[in-house]
């Protein structure tokens, strides 16, 4: 899947960023194509288009639902913020082990977490990239977008790798789980993720590391029914409407050797 896509763009004044863009993730630079799946540089943003796909994907941290959900999400009290352990006074570092399009990583930078995001996919680490680039100088939104740093990394190569002493509060993590509905109630955004990303297959060595290594928690999002990742119970579980967070406490202290 992923061997079709090309980088292209839909003005000739963008063609030098767009040869960059394509010379940086060593892919071919081709006119707009409908044919196969392109990250094409706008004016605006940069964006995936996919046959099939309807409307183009980008990440837009200024408006549309990440803006709605900064204003209305209910903030310390959501279930997303229960499970990271957010409290009056509490406010860990985090590392996204999976960022995806970065919606929950951005929820918990609004609520003033320090939060690094992982994502091993380069065209959905481009989106993601691309997107806080853009928020960067917003005025309402400089201070979160500076919590936020993103790497196109493999998350158990990176935390494999980290130095005890940058060993974050809490590693979250939401591995794509496989959908068991194809129809069009799956999002397409999450089916465009599906097709880019494929099934994360190492979800379990990764939350073994992960509970090696964060200092306080590890929380895993999964769908309500799904099972626990590789049949490790956690301590207690969080639940919203469709969604349930499964929190590792830390008990091993990390600093005490
Ligand atoms: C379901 S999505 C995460 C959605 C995200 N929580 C959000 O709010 O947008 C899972 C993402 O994790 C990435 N991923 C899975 N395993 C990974 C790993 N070991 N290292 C880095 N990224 C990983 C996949 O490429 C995919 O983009």
């Amino acid at each position: 899947m992923t061997d079709s896509i090309t980088v292209s763009t839909d003005s000739p004044s963008l063609d030098s960023i767009a040869i960059k863009l394509a010379h940086k993730l060593a892919l071919p630079f081709s006119p707009l194509s409908r044919q196969n799946i392109q990250l094409v540089v706008t004016m605006d943003h940069i964006e995936i288009r996919a046959p099939n796909l309807g409307n183009p994907i980008y990440i837009d941290f200024i408006q549309g639902k990440n803006a709605h959900r900064r204003q209305f999400g209910g903030g310390r009290g959501q279930p997303l913020a229960k499970a990271i352990g957010l409290k009056k006074g509490v406010t860990p570092t985090i590392i996204d082990a999976t960022a995806g399009f970065g919606r929950d990583a951005f929820v918990l930078a609004n609520l003033g977490c320090e939060i690094t995001l992982l994502e091993r996919n380069p065209f959905i680490a481009t989106l993601l990239e691309d997107a806080l680039f853009r928020a960067t100088d917003n005025a309402e939104l400089s201070d979160v977008i500076a919590r936020m740093s993103v790497h196109n990394r493999d998350a158990i190569n990176y935390l494999s790798s980290l130095n005890e002493l940058n060993y974050p509060d809490v590693i979250y993590m939401d591995p794509m789980y496989p959908s068991r509905d194809k129809s069009a109630l799956v999002k397409k955004d999450m089916r465009l993720l599906h097709e880019l990303a494929g099934p994360d297959t190492d979800s379990e060595q990764l939350l073994t590391l992960a509970r090696n290594i964060a200092t306080k928690r590890v929380v895993v999002k999964r769908p309500k029914s799904a099972p626990f990742v590789g049949e490790q119970k956690p301590a207690t579980s969080i639940e919203s409407k469709n969604t349930r967070y499964d929190v590792y406490i830390q008990t091993i202290n990390h600093f005490s050797v």
